[in-house]
Parts: C-alpha cells; structure tokens; sequence
C-alpha cells in the first residue's frame, strides 16, 4: 500500500445558519450566527483523508462562476497530491444550505448538486490513469449515476479498492453493489438500500445481511449515537462513539468515509481502519463547518489513546 487515496466527488459551497432549532415551514427566525464555507461530500472526505495521512488525488466539477473560482483557489491551496477540477458552462457550481440546530448540533442539509451531476463519459476516461495509480477509490453519490459508474468499472480494472458512500442515497443496482469493495452507509441510507428500517444496532445488523446477499462484501453502517456496525463474511465488530462535545455534526460522516479510506490505503485493516475513522469524526464534530472542521491525524490518534476501552471493545467481534 502507498497511502493513495483517490476521491471522485461533489464540491458544494455551503452557506450554514447555526440557529437555536430549525424554522418551521413558513417561519423566518433570526440565526445565531451565519458562514460560507467549502463543503460538499466529495471535497470533504477528500480533505479528510489528506488531514489523516494519506496522499490525495481530488476530482470533481464546478460551475463556470464566482463560487467556481473559490473552489478552485480553496482546493489549490489545501495540500493534495493533485486535483483535477473540470468546468461546466451549463450549470453552476453546487451549494448546500445547511441549517445547524439544537443540543446535538444536528443538520438539515438542502442541496443543488449543478455541476456535480454534469460529468462526462470523456472525462472519466481522461481520469482512468489517475484511478489506476491509487490504492483506492472513494466515491459518493453526490455526482450523475453515470459518471460513477464509470469510475467504479475503472477502479476495478485496475485492481484499486472501490468505498462506495451512498450519500445522498439516490437507487443503485445490485450490480454495482457488487462491485464495490466496501459499502459506508448511514442508517438512513442503510434503510433505503436493504428496505429493513435500521433503528438500532441489531436492525442494523439484519440490514447489514441483507445488504451482504445483494452483493455488497463489506459494510460498515453508521448509526449516529449507537456508533457504527462493521460486517463482512460471517463476522461483525462494533465500533463505540467516541466521547465528543458536538458543535455542528456537519460533515462527520465525510471525516469517517475520509479517515476510513486513509488509513485502509496506509495498509490498517478494516476493524483498525474503522476505529480510527470513528475518533477522527468524533473531532470533526467539535468544530463547525465542514470541509475546514476536519482534524489532523496526531489529534485523532490522541483521541484514540485517551479511549483505550472504546478501542478495546471495538476490536472485539461481536457476532
Ligand atoms: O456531508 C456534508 C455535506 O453535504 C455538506 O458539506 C454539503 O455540501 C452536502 O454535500
């Protein structure tokens, strides 16, 4: 393993309102306080695996506009091995208008992908050598079905490993299922993939078997508080929460997916792997924004060390 990781994902410029609880339909209510600030799925994990050590190739697409030419300055200056940021002229970079509420800083997101869903078949291709030199590939679903599709079938050619994120769930086949190598949903989209409402840990373990006979080798389902399932052949693990004071949940499952695919491409195995990406998440809530809330490696290893016990449990197989 060389440590590299390759993200194919969204670029969202996210205008957040931290508010003491979500409007009403029809309601105006004042905000705490309001920030603009680089987000979507792909561009956070991409950073996420950078901040947790891995060297990153970033790909995504944006719109031929002002919030276009922020991307490009931001993601030029972040620290990646390489990004290779195409331009639609059709359609405007993607936002997110998120609101953060309450006492766990919960979210609502809203999203209007743009340019994220305008990737073409030729610029895949033009990615292929890109995909063939990683270790891995981490994709979510925040682009055109089409466009990773094609990334994934790419992935496979060369023998990289494939994380599918069905983030925001949008319908897959079974077939694609198949083809991935690692399956991160959270509990919502766990529900939607495997049609088992995924409430606890034990559904979420059923969801993650029927999840295994559509095709999908290894899943790890995220659960919020209950922290997260990880399954593959016969044997489950659960992984803790880490102990955290959240500030704004935004983002914390692409520190996960982020850290999860640093740290398989720096050759940890998956129980390891799934661990570490649960203590680097637990930081990210800590801080607000999204993509900039991201924590470096030595801070999550510290949260590692100051929690022996979630480590100990985590390593145990539990079923
Ligand atoms: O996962 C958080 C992200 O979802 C935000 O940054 C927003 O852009 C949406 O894509």
């Amino acid at each position: 393993m060389k440590g590299k990781v390759c993200v194919f994902g969204s670029f969202n410029l996210d205008i957040v309102a931290v508010m003491n609880r979500f409007p009403l339909p029809g309601e105006s209510l004042t905000a705490q306080h309001s920030m603009m600030g680089p987000g979507g799925k792909g561009a956070n994990q991409a950073t996420a695996a950078l901040r947790a050590g891995a060297r990153v190739h970033y790909i995504g697409k944006v719109g031929h506009d002002d919030f276009g030419t922020f991307a490009r300055r931001h993601l030029e200056k972040t620290g990646f091995d390489a990004i290779t940021l195409f331009t639609c002229k059709e359609k405007p970079t993607g936002n997110a208008l998120i609101y953060v509420a309450g006492n766990d800083a919960e979210n609502m997101i809203s999203v209007y992908p743009g340019a994220n869903t305008t990737v073409t078949a030729a610029e895949v291709t033009r990615c292929q050598p890109t995909v063939a030199a990683a270790d891995i590939l981490l994709v979510q679903l925040e682009n055109n079905l089409s466009a990773i599709q094609r990334m994934i079938d790419n992935a496979r050619a060369s023998g990289t490993f494939v994380i599918l994120n069905p983030a925001p769930w949008q319908k897959i086949s079974d077939a694609l299922l198949a083809k991935v190598d690692l399956l991160t949903p959270n509990s919502t989209e766990a529900t939607q993939l495997s049609g088992i409402a995924v409430t606890d840990f034990a559904s979420a373990q059923q969801a993650a078997e029927r999840l295994h006979r559509k095709g999908a080798r290894q899943v790890i389902i995220t659960l919020g508080i209950n922290g997260a399932l990880l399954s593959r052949a016969g044997q489950q693990w659960r992984i803790p929460l880490f102990p955290a004071q959240p500030l704004d949940t935004t983002g914390a499952g692409d520190a996960f997916n982020g850290a999860l695919a640093a740290r398989l491409a720096s050759g940890d195995d998956l129980p390891q792997a799934a661990v570490f990406a649960a203590a680097f998440a637990s930081l990210c809530v800590e801080r607000a924004g999204a993509a900039n809330a991201m924590p470096s490696y030595a801070e999550a290893l510290a949260r590692l060390q100051a929690h022996p016990q979630c480590v100990a449990e985590s390593l145990a197989v539990c079923a």
